[in-house]
């Protein structure tokens, strides 16, 4: 769409109070963002000429969580006069005093109207001429909207807000979603006609429409026929159905693009996440943050990545990953843990209770069993024996282990940083290194082992140790 002669305003100055939350309603996220970048995302595939965002409760929180995302937006405070009437109202005039084109008014809680829904209806409102265009739907439960009253020929009448509802008008099931076309003249002539006389003592923009008709002014309605672009988040329940509806509508765009998830009902793509063809997600399975996973890859099942790299062909299973970036063809998982700066090179493992960061793995190197490893560069064709522990910290600092292609490690290899092995190195069982180790020699700490024939029997004796220890002995 080309908007140049269209501003939109995001109402996101409320507090929410139905969230019961310390948390501005509009920052509590899902899909991987706040719901009013959600609506901030969409605004800005509309290309319009201004977008303003009317803030006031815990602003500067608000104001910082999207100035970043959003350069575009200008922030307009709400001053203390309360209701969406009055929010309209301040960023109508932070508009420049010429604008004369159309107003988009979303709110900051409705995070499912898309852009070609939003369009459609900018282009409605053009094309019916009227000065205002409501979006409604027409719903089972209307609980909590505005209803829409209709008069005798079936034109908009007005809107009433739920709590100023007779028995009647909480009857009607068309209800108001909160997003409106206005001309921006209509907006600069009625808004400061409203009043705070309601049972909220707020100004409602829903009574807007009401006045257009008291002057024999049309107000057009546009009914969508998927109401799920209406729903709003006004509690917590509200947070967990529109949640899993956006969810719903994420696997499903992946699927169409070539995606196998085996069960969309526990599989949780965030927006950001980019999956190519032939990805297969497993059940239980969180594609997080800015994940992007290359084709053929195998996630899950009980796997969450967040901001992760995964390689064509890889296969990670029962992982917990963060900020890692896993090679094309490597195995990592079960039950391991990846946290920030994980690189797993090419046909890699990272393997069954295994913790990794801040730690290069090269092409092939293996890490299968019971390890930490953090703060390590390890080259190629490495195999980290059971339970090797790279010992980074010293209380006070982290140190770097540096291990070259090739090495082996004994199990329960303890890597006492900063150390080095060289190339082609190996540590026996049990080793602690707390020095470099030179390419191609084996370092053995661990003294060599004494048998104390007979120990048992003079010193246990009596117990079924003694007694099985005898049996064999006797045997031979
Ligand atoms: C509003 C509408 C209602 C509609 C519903 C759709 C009014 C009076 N009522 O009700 O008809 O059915 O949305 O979801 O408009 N906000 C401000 N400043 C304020 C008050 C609110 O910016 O002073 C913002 C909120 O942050 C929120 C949005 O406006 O993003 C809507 O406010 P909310 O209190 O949720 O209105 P509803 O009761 O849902
Ligand atoms: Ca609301």
């Amino acid at each position: 769409m080309t908007g140049n002669n269209l501003a939109i305003i995001v109402l996101a100055a409320g507090q929410g109070t139905r969230m019961k939350s310390r948390l501005p309603k509009v920052l509590h996220p899902i899909g991987g963002r706040p719901l009013v970048g959600h609506v901030l995302t969409t605004a800005g595939r509309l290309q319009a000429a201004h977008v303003e965002v009317v803030v006031r409760h815990e602003r500067d929180q608000v104001v910082n969580a999207l100035a970043k995302d959003y350069p575009d937006a200008v922030f307009v405070d709400q001053d203390d006069v309360p209701g969406t009437g009055r929010a309209v109202q301040v960023a109508v005039d932070a508009l420049p005093g010429d604008f004369e084109g159309d107003v988009l008014v979303l709110s900051g809680d409705c995070p499912l109207a898309d852009a070609d829904t939003l369009s459609a209806f900018v282009e409605e409102h053009r094309a019916s001429g009227a000065p205002a265009t409501l979006m409604t739907a027409l719903v089972e439960d209307p609980t909590g909207y505005g209803r829409v009253v209709r008069d005798a020929d079936g034109g908009v009448d007005r809107i009433v807000e739920q709590k100023d509802a007779s028995a009647d008008e909480a009857a009607v099931r068309e209800i108001n979603a909160g997003m409106y076309v206005f001309r921006a003249s209509t907006l600069r002539t009625y808004l400061p006609q409203l009043s705070l006389d309601n049972a909220q003592g707020e100004m409602y923009l829903t009574d807007v429409p009401g006045l257009l008709r008291r002057d024999g002014d049309r107000v057009a309605a546009s009914v969508v026929s998927d109401i799920s672009v209406t729903f709003g988040v006004n509690d917590r329940a509200q947070l967990t159905e529109v949640g899993r509806l956006l969810n719903q509508r994420i696997v499903r765009r992946w699927q169409l693009e070539g995606v196998t998830v085996i069960d969309p009902n526990t599989t949780w793509i965030d927006d950001d996440a980019k999956l190519s063809p032939d990805v297969t997600l497993l059940p239980n399975t969180h594609i997080l943050g800015a994940t992007v996973v290359a084709s053929g890859a195998v996630i899950g099942p009980d796997t969450t990545l967040v901001d992760c790299e995964v390689g064509e062909d890889a296969t990670v299973r029962r992982t917990d990953a963060t900020l890692a970036v896993i090679g094309a063809e490597a195995t990592v998982g079960p039950f391991s843990f990846l946290r920030a700066g994980t690189v797993l090179g090419a046909k890699g493992k990272i393997g069954a209770y295994v913790e990794t960061k801040n730690a290069e793995i090269g092409e092939g190197s293996k890490v299968p069993h019971l390890s930490y490893v953090g703060d390590a560069t390890i080259g190629r064709g490495v195999n980290l024996g059971a339970s090797t522990i790279t010992a980074n910290y010293d209380d006070v600092n982290k140190h770097r282990t540096e291990i070259g292609d090739e090495v082996h490690t004994g199990s329960h290899t303890v890597l006492v940083a900063p150390v080095r092995l060289g190339a082609g190195a190996k540590t026996g069982a049990g080793a602690v290194v707390r020095k470099d180790v030179p390419a191609g020699a084996l370092a053995m700490t661990v003294a060599p082992q004494r048998n104390i024939e007979g120990w048992v029997a003079k010193n246990r004796a009596g117990t079924g140790a003694a007694d099985a220890a005898s049996r064999e002995n006797s045997a031979e």
